[in-house]
């Protein structure tokens, strides 16, 4: 059964209705340019292949009734109640997005929403931005908001950030809003801007692989808030309202101004931004075969810098490039997740025995690998 027609289907057995519509989401990997959004930097994801959907109706009771094909817990809350501290659990990416484009603010109709994804949960390929624009877009439409693309995202970004938790930054939801087949998103974050650059990977055949490690992670504790903390001291030592105002010839200066952690997280972010920059020239220049080392670099600065990747992810890294991947890196926020390697399309079989044989080795769980597309970001369905 497709995804539209099992969230339909759930959505008649809840409601006991057709829903009003069905929206779709995808999920992303980042292609390079991580830990770069809240420095105000560049990043360069692509939307891919894999979808959360939402079916949604109106109701008339000033109520919000969230559900999914996933477990059978509903959540039912007033939409007045429907704000920060109240709501935990996965209900609160929906209803967070809810609270963000005003539900609570007296205007707003109930709604009734069941949601379905085959986004990897928890893997790094933005599973939370998938159901935050899935929902998003569903409301533009249906409280007939007017709002751009961009605003959507935001919403999502604040219903992460204040109703989750999570001190994100803003690419994901970009990815999701702004995919095109074929292409990656460049994200200017300061602005924030968007520019779609053709990738290429049809004409070249190339193919993105992604290497679920199954190592979970989460950005409402831990590293990635302290990651964060660590590049707004470095600014604040250089005087600059962003790392992103920084050049790789100033980070001389940081040197004696912080500690040696503090200063190779803000090398690896100034070192990250050139590299996104350059990627992009070298795509637009000489095509995706060209980009490889970029890729491999911005993982290594990751591994030894920024220190966010696991052996589990190394292991792929590693084991891919050795076996005909042109470039590979950590994806997304790190302490787990996923590792994405760029190839030939015929070297993909070899890669994939490689790395699974390279897991039991080393006795790790055995990894999760699937090959994605850029894909279009969030839109109407049905
Ligand atoms: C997570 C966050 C993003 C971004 C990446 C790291 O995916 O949600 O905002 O910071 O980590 O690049």
């Amino acid at each position: 059964m497709t995804l539209v027609a099992r969230v339909t289907a759930r959505f008649r057995s809840l409601v006991g209705e057709a829903p009003a519509g069905v929206w779709s989401a995808p999920g992303r990997v980042n292609i390079i340019g991580e830990h770069t959004d809240y420095n105000d930097g560049f990043a360069l994801p692509m939307a891919i292949d894999r979808h959360t959907v939402v079916a949604v109706g109106l109701r008339s009771d000033g109520r919000v009734r969230v559900g999914s094909t996933l477990s059978d817990d509903v959540v039912d809350v007033a939409l007045a109640d429907c704000v920060p501290g109240s709501v935990s659990g996965w209900a609160a990416y929906p209803l967070g997005v809810v609270w963000a484009l005003g539900g609570a603010d007296g205007n707003a109709t109930g709604l009734d929403i069941v949601i379905d994804t085959d986004v990897p949960i928890g893997a790094g390929l933005s599973s939370s931005a998938a159901i935050e624009c899935a929902v998003a877009v569903a409301l533009n439409d249906l409280w007939q908001l007017g709002k751009s693309s961009m605003d959507l995202a935001r919403a999502g970004q604040r219903a992460e950030n204040t109703m989750v938790g999570a001190p994100t930054g803003l690419m994901d939801q970009i990815a999701s809003m702004h995919g095109r087949t074929d292409s990656v998103v460049f994200i200017d974050c300061r602005e924030p801007s968007v520019d779609v650059v053709p990738f290429g990977l049809v004409a070249h055949n190339l193919a993105v692989l992604v290497m679920n490690s199954r190592v979970h992670h989460s950005h409402a504790t831990g590293g990635y808030g302290e990651r964060r903390e660590a590049c707004e001291r470095a600014a604040i030592a250089l005087g600059v309202p962003a790392l992103r105002d920084v050049s790789v010839d100033r980070l001389a200066d940081l040197r004696g101004l912080v500690d040696d952690a503090t200063f190779r997280r803000a090398r690896h972010v100034v070192t990250e931004n050139a590299r996104v920059e350059d990627t992009v020239a070298t795509l637009r220049e000489s095509g995706p075969l060209a980009i490889g080392d970029l890729l491999v670099q911005s993982h290594l600065s990751m591994r030894d810098d920024f220190e966010i990747s696991v052996p589990q992810i190394d292991c792929a890294v590693d084991t891919a490039l050795a076996h005909g991947a042109i470039g590979a890196r950590l994806t997304g926020g790190g302490f787990g997740g996923a590792a994405i390697a760029l190839a030939p399309r015929d070297a993909l079989p070899g890669i994939e025995k490689a790395v699974r044989d390279a897991y039991a080795d080393a006795h790790f769980d055995s990894p999760e690998m699937f090959v994605v597309a850029p894909s279009n970001g969030a839109h109407r369905l049905d």
